[in-house]
């Protein structure tokens, strides 16, 4: 019986339990009779950017109801769910410590809103800095990605980047302005030694001999898509980090993503039966000047973009499909502005289609026998999808946010691997990668026939 009681609520992850939770409990209990603990899955904490959790959640509330204070244990999942609990719950006071000064007063139009002073020297993120490696990540090549990638770093525990490598010196310089780590421009193994890993964002067709210094020097490595042009190559390289002990991850962003995860979960779980037919597209019209329109040869729509086409197809239907036709349309000089790629599979069909000159509509759609998966442009950034039905009115709608630019999804996934930390994810597999760069191969030769043709 909970009724005629001063009812408190309160959340937080509970990450590495510590005195400054047990304290803050101690007082949110004070306040009231009658103590609501919301505890965050990992999948909101992801979803609103707070990566690297160490302790599983079953163990983050057996902590909470350790301390006793806690008369009734919740789940905190998604967006908005407080105001949700305030009134479900009849709560009369809402607490969180002053580190969230303000943040909640939007909440006072339910219930009263206070702010416990903080325990100060200490915190989750203190605690799980003393107890993992820190991960110095150099970055090779420091175009357009890099300067993303260095922000996106900061969000992930556990990372550091001490410098960058780019052998081109003004690109070298105008990075180096702006970011204040040093940048390597003649020895590539002098900025090995300063690293523990690598993020290869050079030119396409340098990725695999990088990729394969790094690995020689015991380096892990974080590679751009395409890693390679061939499926020889691609084997050789994850036989290289296996028998170097070290991770290699293709930087497949989409892969990474919560909601993109959450898209599979739910084509998985039967909700649309049998996988039939998955459609991906993914155009981009590229500013004049840029690699994407220019370089014939390492670049164009399916070197750029095949990658995120063929992702949710290899992990929804395989990597045994019967046959595969790739048509492209090229530009004089080299670019394929178009690119689609038709797989046929025992029981199921699949269309990859890039353009990078040719503007569609991208979307992705994963058709099964009770119904489909539509997730609109950019899919490939997952913030949403429905799921819809023979009737028209039956849709769901899901939503998965997250922070940033999504990259920070990717790097923890990185450090998780090598501090092995998150289980086996299987989130891109190397088979999975692999598989991307046979395609890639037959995509090369097929350009290397049409091009001698049009030379001819
Ligand atoms: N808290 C506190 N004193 C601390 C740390 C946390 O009072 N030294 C409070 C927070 O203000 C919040 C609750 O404990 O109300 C749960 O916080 P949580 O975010 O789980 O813990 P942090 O240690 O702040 O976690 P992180 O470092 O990951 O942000």
């Amino acid at each position: 019986m909970t009724e005629g009681k001063r009812k408190v609520i309160t959340y937080g992850s509970f990450d590495l339990f510590h005195e400054g939770h047990y304290r803050l409990l101690q007082r949110a209990k004070e306040l009231g009779d009658y103590l609501i603990v919301g505890v965050t899955t990992e999948h909101f904490d992801e979803s609103r950017g707070k990566l690297n959790l160490m302790d599983p959640i079953l163990t983050r509330i057996e902590n909470v109801k350790n301390t006793g204070f806690a008369d009734e244990i919740i789940i905190e999942d998604h967006e908005g769910q407080k105001i949700e609990d305030i009134q479900r719950y009849g709560v009369d006071i809402f607490v969180l410590g002053s580190d969230w000064t303000d943040q909640f007063d939007y909440l006072k139009e339910y219930c009263q809103v206070v702010y416990l002073e903080r325990t100060p020297n200490v915190s989750s993120t203190m605690k799980r800095k003393d107890r993992i490696r820190i991960i110095r990540i150099g970055i090779i090549g420091t175009g357009r990605i890099a300067p993303r990638f260095f922000t996106e770093s900061k969000y992930v525990s556990g990372v550091t980047i001490p410098c960058a490598y780019n052998p081109e010196k003004e690109s070298a310089e105008k990075f180096e302005k702006n970011h204040p780590i040093e940048v390597f421009t003649d020895s590539f193994d002098d900025f090995l030694q300063n690293v523990d890993a690598v993020y290869i964002a050079s030119p396409n067709e340098t990725h695999s001999g990088y990729v394969r210094k790094a690995l020689d020097a015991g380096k892990h490595v974080l590679c751009e898509k395409p890693m390679t042009f061939t499926y020889e190559e691609a084997v050789e390289l994850y036989e290289l980090a296996e028998k170097c002990g070290v991770i290699l991850m293709e930087g497949i962003r989409t892969a990474y993503l919560p909601g993109f995860q959450q898209i599979l979960s739910v084509a998985k779980s039967g909700k649309i039966g049998e996988i039939r037919d998955v459609e991906a597209c993914f155009t981009r019209l590229p500013s004049p000047g840029t690699r994407e329109a220019t370089d014939g040869r390492y670049s164009g729509a399916f070197l750029e973009y095949g990658s995120y086409t063929m992702l949710p197809i290899f992990k929804l239907l395989g990597m045994d499909y019967e046959n595969v036709q790739i048509d492209s349309i090229f530009a004089p000089n080299g670019i394929d502005t178009y690119t689609k790629i038709q797989f046929k599979y025992r029981d199921g069909l699949a269309t990859a289609k890039c353009g990078a000159g040719v503007k569609s509509e991208g979307q992705l759609i994963v058709a099964g026998t009770k119904g489909y998966i539509l997730a609109q442009s950019p899919w490939w950034l997952t913030r949403s999808f429905d799921v819809r039905f023979e009737d028209p009115d039956l849709i769901e709608h899901h939503d998965s946010s997250f922070q940033g630019d999504g990259f920070r999804y990717e790097i923890s996934e990185f450090i998780s691997k090598i501090n092995r930390t998150g289980g086996n994810t299987y989130k891109l597999t190397a088979e999975e990668s692999i598989a991307m760069a046979d395609v890639v191969e037959r995509f090369m030769r097929t350009k290397a026939d049409v091009q001698g043709d049009l030379r001819i």
